[in-house]
């Protein structure tokens, strides 16, 4: 993927939309770039680097970059392109709490330049690793796959795969209780739900002894299903109170907006986009968006649905706390025909293993 230096993530915030297509045409492919949307909470490791093109003389906009960096706590660069080469303006930015700052007109050599010097800066403990390696690693992988679909462009599916191979170390290594704690510490909303329904689909297909390319094909489907809530509008993808009727069909379209997505990225195979489009559905029928019934689920469909509900239940939601994973098992198994019960008992030791801790609200 690169040419043995680093790959950063740089974390791009503008006050205008229109400043990050040139930042990222500079910083990409060497660098991969998310924008930070409107109001939504970044997913911030360490290690990543956080570009801000703010207009530092509007009182509004130092409020808003004070915040937002109050908000990102640790994280380690923070570059702040200035407009021009004002004093004022650079004192402000570090006032702010930038660590270095780039002067427009942006320069590729010079931006790219001061990139590799943050890279040679801080070596990381010694190990010559990418930098997405953990679990901070898998969620900026899913923000990267989210801003992808938000720009209509391809989703890069080795990067997918990354994030799948690290969900597999995780669960297989330290154990699907451990996952689940350490995503619900560290990451909130879309993005854990997508950590969380991954661990929990590599965890189930683990426990029934499935091949290693058939935990992997489950891992990917469930890495993949929500990519297409990218384009659900974030006032109801982070609604603090159930949808509406209007707002719930908006919402309804996202696995068809995913599969749409993926559906033109070579080497996605057909399970996993059949099971990215079908997630939501039932096998009585009553599911969306195709109200397939038993015959047309396949088995990798059925356990993704199952870990999907599961993984929700056991999420904070703005308008319920979260389920004990033991309330979560129970309400899965009430759930009747929509799911298949020799599967829903087959997840038990699954969902309530070992370890747990039973007290999901305890986070
Ligand atoms: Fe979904
Ligand atoms: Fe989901």
């Amino acid at each position: 993927m690169n040419d043995g230096r680093l790959t950063m993530l740089i974390h791009v915030l503008a006050d205008k939309p229109s400043k990050v297509a040139p930042i990222r045409a500079i910083v990409e492919p060497r660098h991969r770039l998310v924008p930070i949307r409107d109001g939504q909470k970044a997913v911030l490791g360490r290690d990543d680097v956080v570009l801000i093109d703010f207009d530092l003389r509007r009182e509004a906009c130092v409020s808003e970059v004070r915040e937002f960096l109050h908000e990102a706590g640790s994280v380690r660069h923070r570059i702040f392109v200035i407009d021009r080469n004002s004093h004022s303006l650079i004192v402000q930015a570090h006032a702010l709490g930038a660590t270095s700052t780039l002067l427009r007109p942006l320069d590729r050599d010079d931006v790219l330049h001061r990139l590799s010097l943050l890279d040679l800066a801080a070596p990381r403990s010694g190990r010559h690793a990418p930098v997405l390696t953990d679990l901070a690693g898998s969620a900026a992988i899913f923000a990267s796959m989210f801003s992808a679909v938000l720009d209509g462009t391809p989703i890069a599916l080795a990067d997918a795969r990354q994030a799948t191979e690290q969900i597999i170390n995780s669960v297989t290594q330290k154990g699907l209780t451990a996952w689940l704690d350490d995503v619900r510490k560290y990451h909130e909303s879309t993005f854990q739900h997508c950590l969380l329904v991954s661990g929990i689909a590599v965890g189930f297909a683990t426990g029934l002894g499935f091949a290693s390319a058939d935990v992997y094909r489950l891992g990917l489907a469930a890495t993949l299903h929500d990519v297409g809530k990218a384009n659900i509008p974030l006032a109801i993808l982070d609604k603090p109170s159930r949808l509406g009727a209007d707002e719930e069909r908006v919402m309804r379209e996202h696995p068809v907006l995913g599969f749409d997505a993926l559906k033109a990225v070579a080497g996605v195979d057909a399970e996993v986009l059949d099971a990215v489009r079908h997630h939501h559905e039932y096998l009585d029928g009553s599911g969306y968006p195709d109200a397939l019934t038993a015959a047309d689920i396949p088995d990798i469909v059925r356990m993704l649905t199952i870990s999907d509900i599961f993984a929700a239940l056991i999420e904070q939601r703005p308008y319920r706390p979260p389920l004990s994973r033991q309330k979560a098992y129970d309400m899965l198994s009430e759930m009747g025909g929509k799911l298949e019960p020799a599967l829903v008992r087959a997840f038990r030791p699954v969902a309530l293993a070992k370890g747990q801790n039973t007290d999901a609200g305890s986070k």
